[in-house]
């Protein structure tokens, strides 16, 4: 292998060669991921195929090639199989070698489906961040709170009256109720105990799970690839992390009829904080819902932050330090009638 090579295969940027008849000579493996083919179907085909339906593109690399000027485009929609659409910058650069006929370097950078994709380690560090500071008040709140509980049960039996119990009763209740959201605050405080396990185990049991609990009009579908490779997690966190997410969408569909599909499939060097990983599992979370409100798209797996009436906030943050705890990253896309959680998970641990 070149390194010429070496470094495009390795290249987080999507890059793409095509000839002047806009035919794709050459692509990466970034490229390959961004726009679900693979090299072998996608070489030698015309620019129209490869994206059909965006006169923007064609226009902007026709451009290219007559003025033999670099430029660059922001925000093309580029309209992928099972209609699928992702939004791009791209830089065109045509090339000219000599007598050779001119050919086009087109890099492409996703603008995040419309929604900020959670890849950075800045990000990363910052829902960490939120989640100790929301764990430190808990547990602030959490001590006081069983003082102040215990001393209105030993109250409770000096009083005689019936009627001033019920104000005992009153606090009890409430400190009951503050006690369990406190709980829900503190989130999982175990270690993860981990093992080799296939990622199916996991699904099969938040799809059992979730199927008793839906209405019927919600149907819950399964997509597997069965040749993922084991991974090392703790099942009981990655079901929570799953259930979290499932449970949104049930809600986010209410009484209207609607489909969850589980998917799980491996994708090929993906970068999650700053470590470049080989091969990760990628679990889809897919449903046809209203979407996300665009008022929490940048802020949804904060904690606290919530869209419904009697929400906490909490599951998605949880979700989020669950699956963080194994190395993994969940990011999200969303728009009406499409929102998918995608949790990534790291799949070379195993042999080490
Ligand atoms: N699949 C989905 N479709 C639409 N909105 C969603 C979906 N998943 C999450 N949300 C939104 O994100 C918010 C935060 O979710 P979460 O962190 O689980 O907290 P909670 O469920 O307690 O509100 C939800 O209140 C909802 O508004
Ligand atoms: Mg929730």
């Amino acid at each position: 292998m070149t390194s010429e090579h070496h470094i495009l295969e390795n290249l987080n940027t999507a890059v793409l060669l095509f000839d002047e008849q806009l035919c794709l000579k050459q692509l990466n493996p970034a490229s390959e991921a961004m726009l679900a083919v693979s090299a072998r179907q996608a070489v030698g085909s015309a620019v129209k195929e490869l994206v059909p339906a965006d006169a923007d593109f064609v226009a902007a690399l026709q451009h290219a090639l007559d003025t033999e000027e670099p430029r660059t485009e922001r925000e093309i929609q580029l309209h992928l199989a099972h209609m699928h659409t992702i939004i791009v910058d791209c830089t065109i650069t045509p090339l000219r070698d000599g007598s050779r006929p001119p050919e086009l370097l087109v890099e492409l950078f996703q603008r995040d489906r419309h929604l900020r994709i959670a890849r950075e380690e800045q990000l990363l560090a910052q829902y960490n961040t939120s989640r100790t500071l929301l764990r430190g008040i808990a547990h602030e709140i959490n001590n006081p709170l069983g003082g102040l509980r215990g001393a209105a049960q030993l109250l409770e039996q000096e009083l005689d009256d019936e009627a001033l119990r019920e104000y005992t009763n009153v606090i009890i209740g409430e400190a009951d109720r503050l006690q369990n959201l406190l709980r829900r605050m503190l989130g999982p405080n175990t270690l993860p105990h981990k093992k080799v396990i296939n990622i199916h185990e996991v699904l099969e049991r938040v799809y059992a799970l979730t199927q008793a609990e839906a209405p019927p009009e919600i149907t819950i579908k399964r997509n597997y690839d069965p040749s993922i490779p084991e991974l090392v997690a703790d099942p009981e966190q990655l079901i929570q992390a799953v259930l979290n997410i499932v449970r949104n969408a049930m809600q986010a569909l209410g009484d209207n009829s609607g489909t969850i599909t589980l998917r799980s499939r491996t994708q090929r060097q993906f970068t999650i904080g700053n470590h470049r990983h080989k091969l990760v599992a990628r679990i889809d979370i897919i449903d046809d819902g209203p979407g996300i409100p665009p008022s929490l798209r940048d802020q949804l797996f904060y904690p606290m932050v919530t869209g419904r009436a009697d929400g906490t906030g909490l599951g998605l943050s949880i979700a989020q330090s669950l699956v963080n705890q194994h190395d993994g990253l969940i990011e999200c896309s969303s728009q009406a009638g499409e929102t998918v959680f995608t949790l990534l998970l790291p799949l070379e641990k195993i042999d080490e």
